[in-house]
Parts: structure tokens; sequence; C-alpha cells
């Protein structure tokens, strides 16, 4: 994974903190970008998997627009160079400053989650005297085959409309002055690596519009959102997802109406393999039947497996060693303070640095003060000699 330089810059570091290959990013902007111009796709970053302005300021160099859930998300994509009228806006919950935040910032589309938040936009676009743009972020029903807690699409979820509320939404827009309809959207779930699971979304989506359709309803976006997994288990066989199958299997599952845009809001897959956490080995401590490494980071720095249970592959980067098995725990006062059990790992001992994989989606972004713990600065490979 690195050089002997890096490893040397990292040992005079203090950790624990995010390394973001850089190259590794850019190699993936340029396939996204390749592979979705095929099709004309719009691409949409979702700021919330990564919000380093860094990283950012790279991922708007290419050209894509933004996916924000909040008013500071919309702030901090427009601090770092994203153009308003590519940013879209999600969220189950957005409070009366945060929509006139994104009026007043004329974004491209609010993906709206239920119909009082459609009210509340009227409202505010009509004290305005401006008119938003919205797409119905639609609940399609279909189920991710993710973890529970990062499924979206599914009909008991608090995330977007059910059918059954089509009409009564379609009354309110006949009568307002304020709302344009726009686009359907749809996310159905994260960190999705079976793709016939997208199949399944495009036929539900075809079957959406022909509803729409039958009420005489052809809106001119259509956004798939995001969900396209990474390998976890293997980051350096699959460093770059493979966007090319993806794109193409929208292309031909999708059935699209005439001059229709379809867009996408794509996360983990740009940023997932780009970051590792680096820490360093406090302690090895025994266990009755285990080993304990005990690293100076924690669930403060990458919650991720204490969240939602997920794998990240941990590496000794400086020991060849014989393998041993690990339980590799952080310093935090929770159990769920766990990295990984029975990680198979060269002989590990105190200083020695340890990279946990993959963390450059849901990582940096969700670190927190716990235990008063100082938040993890970050380091990026292009400012290594
Ligand atoms: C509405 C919406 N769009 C896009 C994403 C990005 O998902 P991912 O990082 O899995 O691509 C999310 C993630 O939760 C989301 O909620």
């Amino acid at each position: 994974m690195i050089n002997s330089s890096t490893y040397n810059y990292f040992n005079s570091q203090e950790t624990p903190f995010y390394y973001y290959d850089m190259e590794l990013l850019e190699n993936s902007l340029i396939s996204i970008k390749k592979e979705a111009a095929q099709y004309n796709y719009h691409v949409h970053y979702a700021i919330k998997a990564n919000a380093n302005p860094r990283i950012l300021s790279l991922i708007q160099s290419y050209g894509f627009g933004a996916d924000c859930v909040s008013g500071n998300e919309i702030k901090r994509s427009i601090e770092n160079g994203f153009s308003t009228d590519k940013i879209v806006y999600a969220g189950v919950g957005k409070s009366d400053r945060e929509i006139e935040l994104a009026l007043d910032s004329d974004i491209f589309c609010f993906n709206c989650e239920s119909i009082p938040e459609i009210e509340v936009i009227e409202e505010i676009a009509k004290s305005k005297n401006k008119v938003a743009n919205i797409a119905l972020r639609i609940n399609p029903n279909v189920n991710a085959n993710t973890h529970h807690y990062i499924t979206t699409g599914i009909a008991e979820n608090k995330f977007g409309i059910n059918p059954w509320e089509f009409e009564e939404i379609l009354s309110i827009l006949r009568k307002s002055k304020n709302l344009n309809l726009i686009g359907l959207h749809f996310h159905i779930g994260s960190q999705i690596v079976d793709l016939s699971v997208f199949k399944s979304l495009c036929i539900r989506i075809n079957e959406i519009q022909d509803w729409f359709l039958d009420h005489q309803i052809i809106v001119d976006h259509i956004n798939v959102g995001g969900g396209f997994g990474i390998n976890y288990h293997q980051p350096d066989e699959e460093p770059i997802p493979d966007f090319k199958n993806y794109f193409a299997l929208f292309k031909e599952f999708l059935n699209l109406k005439a001059n229709q845009e379809v867009h996408f809001e794509l996360g983990r897959s740009i940023v997932g393999q780009c970051g590792s956490l680096i820490s360093r080995v406090l302690y090895v401590k025994k266990g009755i039947n285990t080993k304990f490494a005990i690293l100076d980071a924690g669930m403060t720095d990458l919650l991720r497996p204490a969240l939602y249970q997920a794998f990240h592959k941990i590496e000794n980067l400086s020991s060849n060693e014989s393998p041993e098995n690990y339980d590799v725990v952080g310093p935090i006062c929770e159990s769920s303070d766990c990295f990984g059990k029975a990680v198979s790992l060269p002989e590990t001992k105190r200083n020695d640095l340890i990279a946990i994989r993959s963390a450059g989606a849901y990582g940096e972004v969700m670190a927190s003060e716990y235990n008063l713990r100082k938040v993890a600065t970050s380091f990026f490979s292009n400012d290594i000699k």
C-alpha cells in the first residue's frame, strides 16, 4: 500500500490520522467521468461521505455536482467550488432555515421526502416570491440486501414518499405556483455490491414512470441515488469500483422518456478506497482466549464498525513476523469500540503502525469528541515528498 518514504512520514507524525491517496481519488474521478460521459449522465458527489475541503475541491474540479443533506453541507459545497445549479438537497428533516438557505442559494433541486415537507417548501418559496424545483424522493420498496442500518428504500422506512401518496401530491402541485416538479428521485441504500439490486431498482422506476405517464406527467430528471459499494475485504484488488458496468446497467434497464436526464449521487464508491486511518499500537494485552491489540484510534475516529458492524481490512505496517490473531480495539470506554475480532496480523507490538483501510467514506466525517478526544487530523499523499 505504501512506500518507505510514506512509512517514514507516517512514523514521524502524531497518530491517529487519516491518510488520503489523492492519486487514487483522481483516478477514480477520471474513471467515473469517462464512463458517465458515454451516456451524458450527471454525477453529484454525496458530500456526507467525506466533506474534507481538500477532497471536495478535487472532486468539484471534475465538474461533478453535490448531493447534500443539510444546510451546512450546502454551504460547505459552495465554499469548495461546487456550482449551485448542480446541488441537490435531500433529507427527511429539512428545517425552515435550511430550506431558506437552499432557496437563497438557487440550488438545482430539493429531493422531497414527505407531504408536510412539500407544503413547507411551498410556503417558504411563496414568501420569497420564488419557485422551488422539486423532485419526489420515492420509496420504491426495493430491498438493497445490505446492512439494515443502511437500507433506505423499503416501505417501512423513514425515507421517501410511498406510492399511495402520489395522488395527494399531484393535487397539491396542481394548485401551487411556487413548486416546479422536475424529477423523481430514488436511493435504496448503501454498500450495494450486487448489481442485480440496481436492475430491480430500474424495473421499479420504469413502473413508477408508467404511473406518472398515465397521469400525463413526464419529468425531465430521473435521479437514481447512490449506493454503489466497494471491496472492503480486498481494497488493493479493486481500488476503483467497476463504474463501467455500473453505468451500463442503468443504460440497459432504465426506460427513459424523450429528453430525460439521469442523475447519480455517488459517495462511498468515489472516496471509500482512497482513505486509511493510521494509528499506533499502544499495548498488546493478553486476554483469556485472545490477545488484544489496543490502538490509539477508536470509534471516535472511525465509527462504522461500532455503528453497523462494518468490516475494514486491518494491516500492520511495521511488522513482517509470523501471523497471530488479535482482537483489534480502541481506547474508548465502550465494548463496541472494536475494529475487528480474531484479525490475523503479523506479530504485533507496542508502537507498530496500523492501517485501517477503505476508511475514506463515512470515516473522518463521523468523528466525534466523545471521551473528550482530539479529532484526528488528515494528511494527503500529494503533500508527502
Ligand atoms: C439520498 C442519498 N443519496 C446518496 C447517498 C450516497 O450513498 P453512497 O455513499 O452509498 O453512494 C446517500 C447515503 O446515505 C443518500 O442518503
